[in-house]
């Protein structure tokens, strides 16, 4: 494998609507983000994604874009992001946007340009079809619900959306617009940007054979994720991606890629790959309040732990995965792996050190190194997301009652990461001197950044302490490189492994249990290298470790 500047990534994904609004329209922006750099530094980051800042109508919160060039002015100003890649370099931080090419926002002006005249070029930057008689092409089902296509105006013509009806699908067959997309990229990246986050890239190839597929729910619809998710064909259009533009500017790049065949991690992440690095979601779909996990989490924690052990495996003679836990389309990750009587300093910072000292790259998501939580809600109407009234809608189809539909996206929806940044204790959390645009978590007043940045003890200072150890010079290739040799595999609740990198050995071992354990340890235990308790109990060829226990240390 080789080395690349980005294999020491600590990165920090900020949700930019709800970071730090700076003049008071209750919408954080560029200038929230200049204000905190130095918080970034001091925690000891050096990548940032940020979702997207460009022009909106916002029907998607910023992923459905309608000028690939300007920064919306809720946001600010290209200068403005100018500034913040100038600042961010200054502290070592390099700054990556979101690319979002799979579709425009309908309000895009190649959208309106096809939609005026359908038989105009602009017809062919996008996917449209002649309705199946009275009916649309086919039946599949938009990844956010309902028909995946609509009808333009009085025609029998239907458009493509995956997405929102407001999230026209582009063509990716069209070579003409596939260099107009180079183009945009190219100019982004000549203006110093450190690379990409790249949405929803398993869908820009769809399978054109269009057939229905047979009814998978009570809307008649099917989810027809063959044909426009990992399609045959995607490769070219990947690669002609990366020759074109990451490749020669030596970009930082991130898929967001769903269910990759482990056969075919190597073209996604290896030297030659598409992307530098992916985000892949096997291991993060998990919650101990689904029936499935209720009355066994410690099932859960070994099915998680085998998936994490897999990836390490897949990936090992290809590159590095993206280790990470929460992003802007999960709940908090607190709340999905740690059964609510057992959330605490001890099993929050042990989830964080599960995910930390694995082989890959590290991104944390805004909020999680305070450990902020969801906000359950009232009422479906306290909910802004469309995706959420979606899911809600398509519960109550099922046969759900509305409370019980009303809990189930209380515990799985999107929006819960993205309630406002709680920076301290004062009004608003600090975010705003505005009224927020999505109400801020109550619970502010006891989880802020403000107060944990005082206190040695706390959960943001542990995330310190595990960047600085990631970071520190006779380990970081260790961290980074090492391989991954799962521990004690037959041992429940007990998350561990070795990392082994040109004669170094380091033990990370993660008691998931809420009580005391014992294991065996016949090696040599040397420095401590971080623990969220203050002792370890070693002796007599054991370790005992309390509940909740994390360790990381050498082995002699
Ligand atoms: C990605 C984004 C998500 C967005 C979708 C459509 O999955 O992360 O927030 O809604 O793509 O662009
Ligand atoms: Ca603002």
């Amino acid at each position: 494998m080789l080395k690349k500047w980005w294999h020491n990534t600590i990165g920090y994904q900020i949700y930019p609507k709800s970071f730090q609004d700076t003049n008071g329209d209750g919408i954080g922006d560029i200038r929230g983000v200049i204000r905190h750099l130095d918080d970034l530094q001091d925690l000891g980051i050096n990548v940032i994604w940020l979702c997207p800042i460009y022009k909106s109508p916002m029907v998607d919160h910023g992923y459905d874009i309608s000028d690939y060039d300007r920064i919306d002015p809720m946001f600010g100003t290209n200068e403005e992001m100018e500034e913040l890649i100038l600042e961010a370099d200054k502290r070592g931080i390099k700054i990556l946007m979101d690319l979002v090419v799979n579709h425009t926002s309908d309000q895009h002006e190649w959208f309106q340009k096809a939609m005026a005249d359908p038989d105009s070029e602009y017809a062919d930057y996008y996917i449209i079809k002649e309705g199946d008689g009275n009916n649309p092409p086919n039946n599949w089902r938009s990844i956010f619900g309902g028909s995946a296509w609509e009808k333009i105006g009085d025609t029998n013509k239907y458009y493509l959306h995956l997405f929102t009806k407001g999230q026209p699908d582009l063509n990716w067959e069209n070579p003409k617009l596939r260099e107009i997309i180079y183009d945009m990229v190219n100019r982004w990246l000549d203006m110093g940007l450190g690379g990409f986050r790249i949405d929803a890239i398993s869908h820009l190839k769809k399978n054109f054979a269009y057939v229905n597929q047979p009814a998978d729910g009570p809307d008649g619809l099917a989810s027809a994720w063959d044909y426009f998710r990992n399609a045959k064909g995607l490769n070219v259009f990947l690669n002609e991606l990366n020759e074109k533009t990451f490749k020669p500017h030596n970009a930082l790049t991130i898929g967001e890629v769903d269910d990759v065949r482990p056969e075919e991690l190597g073209e996604f992440i290896g030297d030659d790959g598409y992307f530098s690095t992916i985000f892949d979601f096997c291991h993060t779909q998990f919650h101990v309040k689904d029936k499935e996990w209720k009355d066994r989490p410690l099932e859960m924690i070994r099915e998680l732990r085998e998936r994490l052990f897999a990836k390490q495996d897949y990936a090992k003679g290809h590159g590095l995965m993206c280790n990470f836990t929460d992003n802007h389309d999960t709940s908090r990750s607190v709340e999905r792996f740690i059964p609510e009587a057992y959330i605490s300093f001890y099993s929050e910072s042990l989830l964080a050190s599960v995910n930390f000292f694995l082989r890959g790259i590290v991104f944390l998501y805004q909020g999680q190194e305070i450990g902020m939580r969801d906000y359950q809600k009232k009422s479906i109407n306290e909910f802004l997301d469309l995706a959420t009234f979606n899911n809600y809608n398509g519960y109550l189809l099922k046969g759900m009652t509305e409370e019980e539909a009303l809990e189930k996206v209380n515990n799985e929806c999107r929006e819960h990461s993205r309630t406002p940044m709680q920076w301290n204790d004062r009004k608003n959390a600090g975010f705003t001197e505005g009224t927020p645009w999505f109400e801020v978590n109550p619970n502010y007043r006891r989880i802020n950044y403000e107060t944990q940045k005082k206190d040695e003890n706390s959960l943001l200072s542990y995330y310190k302490k595990m960047i600085a150890l990631r970071k520190r010079e006779d380990l970081e290739e260790a961290f980074i490189y090492g391989d991954t040799i799962p521990r004690y595999e037959d041992q429940d609740g007990i998350i561990a492994y070795e990392r082994r990198y040109e004669g170094k050995r380091i033990l990370a071992i993660h008691n998931c249990n809420a009580r005391e354990i014992r294991l065996p340890l016949g090696d040599e235990i040397g420095e401590i290298l971080l623990n969220n308790y203050e002792k370890l109990n070693v002796g007599d060829g054991n370790v005992v470790l309390s509940g909740f226990q994390s360790v990381i240390t050498k082995l002699i």
